[in-house]
């Protein structure tokens, strides 16, 4: 059931957002502030705090405090709070799915369906923690070694968790750091998008509302620019889980010298169509895998590899579809192409586009631009000298590069600095695994888009693509450790 309260305590009548703090929302001493505005008309969605050095060194300190404590919680009660916060976020989803739309321009649909997952993920993290299981291991097993030796191995918490979301999923991205390193006992400080802040701050009073002791879980805001390098390098940040850019993880990963890290980058996930391939599913998993909320997703087809002797029927075949495709504004029902989240993003996209057509790229449809809205745009006879062969665009934008044979396609796919997901279209298993053996990459999806989810599965990106694996007991096993306590007996042999 709805509390239309339970988000009062979150701003002032202005819509100035606090952070939570030790339990409580607090405003910036500095009362430094900085506005959110809407990607779909400019107005101004609410006001975050810009918090400084010193309040940022405040809610680190206060976390490590407060993880000693929640540490010793049993984990049923850690995991039971989980389930509290799931079914709140459910309760809420109409309401936090208009924020989402708002603050981050993602349509309707997946909005609600980015909050629902982010439910499914918080509970099926606690069910998973309860099922964690440590071992003995007998001493004897090892030359040398006689009967009176056993360690005992769990998992135990790392401690404060720093915890970086990017701006296309900042609700479901920020959960799926928070849920499984609280449920081991850590306590997390998460530092959300500067545009999404306000969508991660509600879900932290999500966990807040659910029963968390006060500490365990902090906000910091403020730009990445300002107060990152400060939050990754803080001697008191025990683990840092990081979504977002190639260009920011890797600086992050130069700087935060000896501390483990999880990083989630960028990707160029090619789909290769082979000619036996079922092309009517072919293009409606193409559609929707690289224009979805507008192309803004890590996971998005960023490049077509097809057989040259279906490529004309496949181009045609997408034309209808990608011209379908309605684009405006998220809040309608239907749209699926959305404004870009700022005029940066949009110039880039745009700058792609350009070298493209430049080279000698096809355009087939799209390639205009309306304020930050991109239509969905399509490219054939895309050539290895282009920029979009090889760039991510994080925009509606897809090339299509012809190929002649398979060992081609995976020579272009591997040929990328990412290495994250890859698709096949192929009616034969043989060459389906062939390839998929094959690809440089974390997942390689057969007949389907590149998707991160079902959530349990583990997902990875290679080379630029990221380091360590997420999915939800890999993320469990991430951000803890394993802690062995060795029995030494006197009375055997
Ligand atoms: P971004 O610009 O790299 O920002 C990501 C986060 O890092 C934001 O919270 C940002 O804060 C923060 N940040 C910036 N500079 C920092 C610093 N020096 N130290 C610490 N944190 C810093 O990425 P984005 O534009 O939000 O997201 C798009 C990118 O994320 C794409 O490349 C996409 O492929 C990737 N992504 C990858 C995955 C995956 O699972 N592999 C998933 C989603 C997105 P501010 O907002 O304040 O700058
Ligand atoms: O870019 C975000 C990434 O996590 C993709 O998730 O579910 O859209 O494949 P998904």
């Amino acid at each position: 059931m709805t509390d239309n309260k339970i988000f009062e305590q979150l701003h002032s009548k202005d819509n100035t957002y606090k952070n939570l703090y030790d339990g409580e929302w607090v405003e910036s001493n500095t009362k430094e502030l900085i506005e959110i505005k809407s990607p779909i008309d400019g107005t101004v969605v609410g006001k975050i705090q810009a918090m400084n050095k010193e309040e940022v060194n405040k809610a680190i300190k206060n976390s490590k405090e407060a993880q000693k404590l929640w540490a010793e919680v049993p984990l049923n009660r850690r995991a039971d709070i989980l389930y509290r916060a799931a079914d709140i976020l459910e309760d809420n989803a109409e309401r936090l799915a208009e924020i989402l739309t708002l603050e981050i321009a993602k349509d309707k649909k997946s909005s609600i369906s980015e909050i629902l997952r982010t439910a499914d993920y918080i509970r099926f993290t606690a069910d998973s923690a309860k099922q964690l299981e440590g071992e003995t291991i007998p001493g004897d097993s090892f030359p040398g070694t006689t009967r009176n030796k056993i360690s005992f191995v769990t998992r135990v918490p790392l401690g404060v968790v720093l915890a970086i979301s990017p701006f296309n999923y900042p609700i479901n991205l920020s959960a799926s750091k928070i849920a499984p390193a609280l449920v081991v006992g850590n306590s997390a400080v998460i530092k959300p998008p500067t545009q999404g802040s306000i969508s991660t701050l509600y879900l932290a009073e999500v966990f807040n509302r659910a029963g968390l002791p006060k500490g365990v879980l902090n906000t910091i805001t403020g730009k990445g620019s300002d107060i990152g390098d400060y939050c990754v390098t803080h001697e008191d940040i025990d683990f840092i889980n990081f979504t977002g850019s190639t260009e920011v993880g890797r600086h992050i990963s130069s700087i935060s010298v000896m501390k483990p890290l999880l990083l989630e980058l960028g990707g160029k996930d090619a789909a290769i169509v082979l000619e036996d391939a079922n092309i009517d599913k072919a293009v409606d998993n193409i559609v929707s895998g690289a224009y979805s909320y507008s192309g803004q997703r890590c996971t998005a087809v960023k490049r077509i590899l097809v057989m040259e002797s279906i490529a004309d029927e496949l181009v045609e075949k997408l034309k209808v579809k990608v011209r379908a495709l309605k684009t405006g504004d998220p809040r309608k029902e239907g749209v699926v192409i959305t404004p870009l989240i700022n005029s940066k993003a949009a110039d880039f996209v745009m700058e792609l586009i350009k070298d493209a057509k430049d080279k000698g790229g096809k355009l087939i449809t799209g390639g205009n631009r309306e304020e930050n809205t991109i239509y969905p745009t399509l490219f054939d006879n895309v050539t290895l000298d282009m920029r979009l062969a090889w760039e991510e665009p994080f925009g509606p934008v897809l090339p299509i590069i012809r190929v002649k044979s398979i060992e081609e396609a995976i020579d272009i796919a591997n040929r990328s600095t990412y290495g994250l997901q890859g698709a096949v279209f192929t009616e034969n298993i043989d060459k389906a695994f062939y390839i998929a053996n094959k690809l440089e990459v974390g997942t390689v999806q057969v007949n389907n888009k590149p998707e991160r989810g079902p959530d349990h599965f583990p997902f990875l990106g290679v080379k630029s693509s990221g380091m360590g694996t997420q999915g939800i007991r890999y993320s469990i096993e991430a951000m803890s450790r394993l802690k062995a306590i060795v029995l030494n007996l006197n009375n055997a042999e």
